[in-house]
This record gives C-alpha cells, structure tokens and sequence, in this order.
C-alpha cells in the first residue's frame, strides 16, 4: 500500500473474529426462522459473503444498490435506489447487512423505505459504526465494532472506488483525500 495507508485498524483475524460473534447472535436471533439478508451494494459485498457462510440457519440473499444525492455530497440523506429488491419482503425476516453506518443518514432512509413493505421483522446489522459521525439514531441490533470517526478503507470500503478489496481495514493517511 505505500505510503497511502498510516495504520491497520482491523486485521484480518479482528475481522473474522467480529463477523463470527455476529453470526452467532443472528443465528441465535433467528432459530427456526428463514432470514433475508439485504445486503447494500457495494460496500457490503465483504461482510455479506463472510457472514453469509458463517451462519448455520437457512438464509436467502438479496441486495440493494442505493445512491446518496443533492447537494453532491455523500451521505445527504436524500437517497435514489438504483438497484431494487428482486423479493417482495411483506411477511418476512429482513436482517439489512451494512459495511459502515457514518451518519445514519443512508441506513435511516433505507429502513423507512423498506418498513413500508411490511416485513415480518426489519433489523440492521453492520460490522463497523462510527459513534461519533451519527446525525440520526438508529437501533442497530448487530454492531461488529465501533471506531472512531476516521477515513477507513478496505473489506468493502473504498476511497474513490479504490481500496475495497484489502481483506483487513486501514486508516487512510490524510494526504490521500486532502
Ligand atoms: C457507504 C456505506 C453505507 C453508507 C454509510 O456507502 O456502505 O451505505 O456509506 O454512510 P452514512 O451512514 O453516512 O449514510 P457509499 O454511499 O459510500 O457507497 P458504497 O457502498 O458503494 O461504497
């Protein structure tokens, strides 16, 4: 990585260790139940796949692709679905699974939207949230860590695009985005 990256925040065993602790609970959540997972493309591809395989209870998989936009920034709340749900969800077990929840704003108005669909039960669960970057509240059921609010990139979280395939999280060095 060069110097882009200044520090390794989770390695890959912090990682593999997190998602089995959140298996566990899901699995233990959901016993005897059928679950969907959403996952929210792209940054969840990672946790999805890992934590897909690393429950034992019967799943079905689904994703959706969403945008923020506006005022050209991310993470608006003002969000456009680019890709929707191939399942109809009414009546059934929905776990959304997230990389990262910054503000909350993107998960905040993907729940609202997805509650109008009346599923059986709606919960969150994401490995990584940032305490203190929120601007809404959300009950998230499942947090894999809490980290504070810097620039992370990899398993899944890019910078520009870049980054998501490293299979452990890094600090970006500040010089990269400034
Ligand atoms: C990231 C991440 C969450 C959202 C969290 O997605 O995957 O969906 O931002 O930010 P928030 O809590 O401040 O709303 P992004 O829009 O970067 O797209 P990506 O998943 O394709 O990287």
């Amino acid at each position: 990585m060069g110097d882009k990256l200044e520090k390794v925040l989770l390695s890959e065993e912090d990682i593999r260790a997190g998602i089995a602790r959140l298996a566990a609970a899901v699995d233990a959540d959901y016993d005897g139940e059928e679950l969907l997972l959403v996952g929210v493309l792209n940054g969840a591809l990672m946790v999805m796949a890992d934590l897909s395989r690393a429950l034992h209870n019967p799943i079905t998989l689904d994703w959706m692709a969403i945008s923020s936009y506006g005022a050209g920034t991310k993470s608006s709340g003002v969000v456009r679905i680019l890709k929707d749900l191939d399942t109809d969800i009414k009546g059934k077990h929905v776990l959304v699974v997230e990389d990262i929840i910054d503000s909350g704003l993107t998960l905040s108005w993907l729940l609202s939207n997805l509650r109008q669909r009346q599923p059986a039960s709606l919960e969150v669960c994401t490995l990584l949230r940032k305490p203190d970057a929120a601007k809404v509240q959300i009950d998230v059921k499942y947090v894999g860590f809490d980290i504070p609010n810097d620039f992370v990139v990899g398993y899944g979280l890019d910078y520009d695009q870049r980054f998501r395939n490293l299979p452990f999280i890094g600090l970006l060095a500040p010089h990269v985005y400034s």
